[in-house]
């Protein structure tokens, strides 16, 4: 659909060659022809308006309104009124048409699943655009004009003490303004932390085993070997860690990714022991930790040992990953490694939306918007549980405490990657535990991981909770017996 350009006049890039045998006139019609021709201008887009294109290009402003008259009737524009002068359609090429193959666009993934059990999603229907419109108009509005110049490396004063408070008040944290940092979402501050601890001789990591996607290649990518460290359902297994050698581990404590298991406290304390002992980094990432539905939620690492653990946090989960907003509470001992690796990688996150989310958070809005949002996670986790008891007998269903994903354990003769697929082909979409095992660099046994399928149900309402386990529960059959020959 054409853009309303609501009468703002477009740029277009044409030139005309005055030491040229030809005609300005057939030059500025040839120039049109061939930048619409190759696809430089699409169907649909405006030109310039006659007067402008004729200061632009030094010649009267006759020649631009015959040359436009001239592409009219060829076919190559249309004009109405109101509207302007535009590319007509289906007379522009492509100057770069893809190759098939490499470059090209990935295959048609094929039709978008009704049901998207899809993991770490949160409710993006209930994203509360209107705050989040008054924060950005609240905060630019108070915008001084020289913070719309690049900003602090560190991120936005304001917002670094916001989310310092945050993270004490909210996670019983530790932390101070100073060694925090804004980063444009976990992921990010993820990278730049563990470039950090390269930079600090650090050369090997634990990961949860099964864990987050893809950590292992984001862990190698920043130069560190990686050991798979065994979860059990109390977390991490502490023991499995020290035998790594590792000296940094990355967690997710509150609500561990993809089990739903929470850190339980004398887990808690050998980590810290261990993080003491080894001279260790505790990489806490605190994601799901805001969503506790049963219990008092459990208090961030950080707090207990803030000299050991990096803190990660983000909006992804509470507010939409689209905001691509989160921060790291460091040691300071690490303050100024994790500054030198975001200077090097970018110049920082948008400033004005910096301004909106500490305005979101310092008014109460966000605090509001959890609330709204951890009820609807409760009603979806217990529509899950009743679907799950009514539709699935012999599964059971863990990691409820928290967050917005639970593991679904499947009998011990069911084919998960069957199921998966057959899910996939009946419209539910939804992974396999097996997805999120860690590729570790030594290559020690790893124990098997009983069948499973991860479900996120922060993006999908009651009644798709109700369908959806209804499906899996009529897929899910035994794999049948190998017929004896
Ligand atoms: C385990 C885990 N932590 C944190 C995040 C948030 O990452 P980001 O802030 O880069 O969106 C995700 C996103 O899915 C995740 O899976």
């Amino acid at each position: 659909m054409p853009v309303d350009f609501s009468g703002v006049v477009p740029e277009l890039m044409l030139a005309v060659d005055r030491a040229a045998g030809t005609p300005l006139g057939q030059q500025v019609q040839e120039a049109l022809r061939t930048a619409i021709r190759t696809g430089r201008l699409r169907s649909g887009e405006r030109l310039p308006s006659t007067r402008q294109l004729a200061d632009q290009l030094g010649v009267s402003r006759g020649l631009v309104v015959s040359t436009y008259e001239q592409l009219l009737a060829e076919g190559y524009l249309v004009s109405a009124v109101g509207s302007g002068t535009r590319v007509a359609d289906r007379v522009t090429g492509d100057a770069h048409p893809r190759a098939a193959g490499a470059g090209a666009p990935p295959a048609d993934p094929g039709p978008r699943p009704l049901i998207d059990f899809g993991y770490g999603v949160p409710d993006l229907r209930a994203f509360p655009a209107r705050d989040w419109l008054w924060a950005l108009s609240d905060a630019m509005s108070a915008l001084p004009t020289a913070a719309l110049g690049d900003g602090a490396t560190e991120g936005d004063d304001h917002l670094r003490d916001v989310l310092a408070g945050y993270h004490r008040r909210v996670r019983a944290g530790c932390a101070d303004p100073a060694d925090t940092v804004v980063v444009g979402g976990f992921r990010q501050g993820l990278t730049f932390v563990l470039g950090a601890l390269v930079a600090h001789g650090i050369d090997r990591i634990g990961l949860e085993d099964p864990g987050p996607r893809y950590h292992d290649r984001i862990a190698r990518r920043a130069g560190l070997r990686v050991s798979a460290v065994p979860v059990d359902s109390q977390g991490v297994r502490v023991d499995d860690l020290h035998a790594s050698g590792a000296r940094a581990v990355l967690l997710t404590p509150a609500h561990h990714c993809p089990t739903g298991a929470v850190l339980s406290p004398s887990r808690r304390h050998q980590l810290v022991e261990w993080a003491h002992r080894v001279d260790g980094v505790i990489l806490e990432d605190d994601y799901d930790a805001e969503f506790r539905y049963d219990r008092q939620p459990v208090g961030s690492l950080q707090g207990l040992a803030p000299s050991h653990v990096v803190a990660l946090g983000s909006v992804s989960k509470t507010l939409a990953p689209a905001l691509r907003i989160g921060w790291v509470l460091t040691p300071p001992r690490f303050r100024d490694a994790v500054l030198a690796e975001k200077a090097l990688s970018c110049r920082g996150v948008p400033q004005l939306d910096q301004a909106a989310l500490a305005r979101l958070i310092e008014t109460g809005r966000f605090d509001r918007h959890l609330r709204k949002v951890r009820d609807s996670y409760r009603r979806r986790r217990d529509a899950l549980v009743t679907a799950v008891a009514e539709h699935m007998a012999g599964a059971s269903i863990t990691g409820l405490d928290a967050g917005h994903h639970a593991l679904l354990r499947l009998p011990a003769d069911v084919d998960e990657s069957r199921v998966v697929a057959r899910a996939a082909a009946a419209g539910v979409a939804v992974r396999g535990v097996g997805d999120y095992r860690v590729t570790p660099d030594d290559d020690g046994p790893r124990r098997p991981l009983p069948p499973a399928l991860v479900l996120g149900f922060g993006n999908v309402t009651v009644s798709e909770i109700r369908r959806g386990v209804s499906v899996l529960g009529r897929l899910s059959d035994p794999v049948p017996a190998p017929v004896p020959v």
